[in-house]
């Protein structure tokens, strides 16, 4: 028999979706509309952040929300050196010079010390990423943004649902941005928030996102923006996967659970650190293994897909000449040694127990390679 094909990731799209996005196309209102504000009023409740703008996927987000904060041009931005290349490639479009640094080997966030000992006279911003479902401690990276008079953006792409010590990831600095990706655990397609407490800086994002003016029907604009909007359509479909938010955290630890049960004991495996402060949504299951291409062969033989942990950012192609030369070791080991198991709404817990007793055959057997 055939065995079906886990995919890394899978959105998790059903009745309640479809029904929302077939009310929007009946409405007819297909730009930002009334699925927009009601996504707004919920993601406010959700987040506590008191100003919500949309932009059209994280990427563009974090761009928008640089070009609000309107830093010197050439000036340095610190950030984790494993994060997606969106955190980076914002920040240079956005006319800034990434500084990257290394990151705490249990939890894949950077820590406050780093983002301090990272400060120069020449650096304008801090950017803390929250990652893999958890949030990094943004509490005491803003205390030091304030301390050193930096701007503190928050790449909360992949932290939607996640409080630390209480306060939603994103909402620690002076903006923040959630991605709703497909892949995220709440997604509309493509899409993503801007959050900050400024009014000031609230009022640039909206400019700059429409045009430079304050309205849609008017033609006078104020300053140069872009249309960085999004769809109707896609806000529907992100209230009604938002509904669900308590059942994919629920159904994700549940396989979560099973994971570290069926995988512990495996003196060559290690799991990421949870930080007590922080909620916790599983995003993927990332492992950490000597024998990673091993695992990861005998995986996509039996047609689980997998994923490697981030390329470092200091080893990019594109980013050589743009950040000065780096040594990050533990990011360095996490791409040599990290692996990323599927964990999403379509998997069922019978995969789950398949893909552990893959990687319980394959690391209780010798390795061949000599
Ligand atoms: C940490 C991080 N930052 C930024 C992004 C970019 O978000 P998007 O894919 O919505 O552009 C992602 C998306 O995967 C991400 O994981």
């Amino acid at each position: 028999m055939q065995l079906q094909r886990v995919q890394q990731v899978q959105p998790w799209i059903g009745r309640p979706e479809a029904d929302a996005l077939a009310a929007c196309l009946e409405r007819n209102w297909l730009t930002e509309g009334p699925a927009a504000a009601a996504f707004r009023q919920n993601l406010g409740q959700l987040t506590g952040s008191p100003h919500i703008s949309f932009a059209p996927n994280g990427t563009l987000g974090l761009y928008l929300a640089l070009l609000a904060l309107d830093l010197p041009r050439g000036s340095e931005i610190v950030i984790p050196g494993f994060t997606f290349m969106a955190s980076a490639s914002a920040a240079i479009f956005a006319g800034l010079k990434p500084v990257l640094i290394d990151v705490d080997p249990h939890t894949f966030a950077a820590r406050p010390e780093a983002f301090e000992r990272a400060i120069t006279p020449r650096t304008s911003a801090l950017m803390p990423v929250h990652i893999y479902g958890q949030a990094a401690n943004a509490a005491e990276i803003a205390l030091i943004g304030k301390r050193h008079g930096l701007a503190v953006i928050e790449d909360a792409a992949q932290a939607c649902g996640i409080r630390y010590r209480g306060q939603h990831a994103g909402t620690f600095g002076d903006i923040g941005v959630i991605s709703f990706f497909a892949d995220k655990s709440v997604t509309m397609g493509e899409g993503a928030v801007v959050m900050t407490r400024d009014p000031a800086l609230a009022r640039r994002v909206s400019l700059i996102r429409n045009q430079g003016r304050e309205s849609s029907g008017s033609f006078v604009h104020e300053m140069l923006g872009m249309n960085f909007r999004v769809t109707d359509m896609q806000c529907a479909i992100g209230n009604a996967q938002l509904a669900r938010l308590p059942q994919i955290r629920s159904d994700r630890l549940r396989r979560y659970n099973l994971y570290v049960e069926g995988l512990s004991g495996l003196p060559q495996l290690r799991f990421m650190k949870l930080d007590p402060n922080s909620d916790f949504i599983p995003f993927r299951f990332p492992i950490l293994c000597p024998r990673m291409p091993e695992l990861r062969e005998a995986l996509e033989n039996a047609s689980i897909q997998t994923r490697t942990m981030f390329y470092p950012l200091h080893r990019q192609p594109c980013l050589q000449g743009l950040v000065d030369p780096c040594d990050l070791p533990i990011c360095d080991t996490l791409f040599g040694e990290g692996l990323c198991l599927p964990i999403h709404q379509g998997m069922s817990d019978e995969d789950v127990r398949r893909v552990i007793g893959i990687i319980r055959t394959t690391l209780t057997h010798e390795s061949v390679t000599c």
